[in-house]
């Protein structure tokens, strides 16, 4: 499997607080199956949860090396799962006109050098309000899609407007977002409610690809038990492969 979407960068949000933590984790992911993981700690404008980009980029070159001593092969690679916010299709298009990183880290500041999408390609995983809809989301990620990015809109399944209205979604999908499922949500993580708008996504073919959303040490991957569902769900042993490996690849390589 390729997990796009997980919290062991260590540190910066509400996933993994310690090297150690993410070691354990990535450990974990291996024994799994797990081969490629894209790190996507929280970015939420005005909260604590974001760090610059030279921070995270440290950060992930320290637990590659890490990793690599600990003897574990996956590959790292870094984004941001990122809370909707009307400025970001502004912020993303002078994040991609500096070219991911500034030419002098040291003078780096403000917003435009805290976002990462995912492995610094088109895909931007985005993250929208559980509870109430945000009426903007629409045009907002409608500028990112205008601006060449594709949004991927993390976890459908949990939202409760989503849940009401399996359908909420197939406009932002017909305008260019892809849908990133939490797989763990099949095996009643997120409640029941959940995980009936899951499976009916994934039956109506609405989800682009799947993830673990992994935050803490605790948290199982659980793997097996979830493809047996998927192709259970699906009847189509195939689509749960490119659901768990062929687009989050496309992902990786920004590959539409
Ligand atoms: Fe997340």
């Amino acid at each position: 499997m390729i997990d796009v979407h997980c919290h062991i960068l260590p540190g910066i949000d509400d996933g993994s607080k310690s090297f150690e933590d993410s070691l354990y984790m990535l450990r974990k992911a291996e024994k799994a199956g797990v081969t490629d993981i894209i790190l996507t700690p929280h970015y939420i404008s005005g909260t604590k949860y974001n760090a610059d980009n030279v921070t995270k980029w440290k950060l992930l070159m320290e637990l590659r090396e890490k990793a690599k001593q600990a003897g574990i092969a996956v590959r790292l690679y870094l984004g941001n799962e990122i809370y909707i916010d009307q400025e970001l299709p502004e912020m993303l298009s002078a994040y991609e006109n500096a070219q991911v990183m500034p030419a002098n880290p040291h003078a780096a500041s403000g917003k435009i050098y805290e976002l990462s999408t995912l492995n610094s390609g088109k895909y931007v995983l985005v993250e929208l309000p559980v509870g109430t809809e945000d009426k903007s989301a629409y045009s907002t990620l409608f500028s990112l899609v205008q601006r060449g990015f594709i949004p991927v809109i993390a976890h459908p399944e949990r939202y409760i407007y989503a849940q009401n209205n399996p359908r909420y979604f197939d406009d932002f999908i017909r305008m260019g977002c892809v849908l990133q499922g939490d797989y763990l949500a099949l095996i009643g993580k997120y409640g029941k409610r959940a995980e009936k708008t899951l499976r009916k996504m994934l039956v109506d073919g609405k989800i682009f690809c799947l993830a673990s959303d992994i935050h803490k040490t605790t948290d199982e991957y659980m793997l097996d038990m979830t493809e047996k569902k998927l192709v259970h769900i699906l009847k189509d042993a195939r689509k749960a492969e490119e659901l768990l490996v062929d687009n989050p690849r496309k992902i990786i390589l920004s590959m539409v």
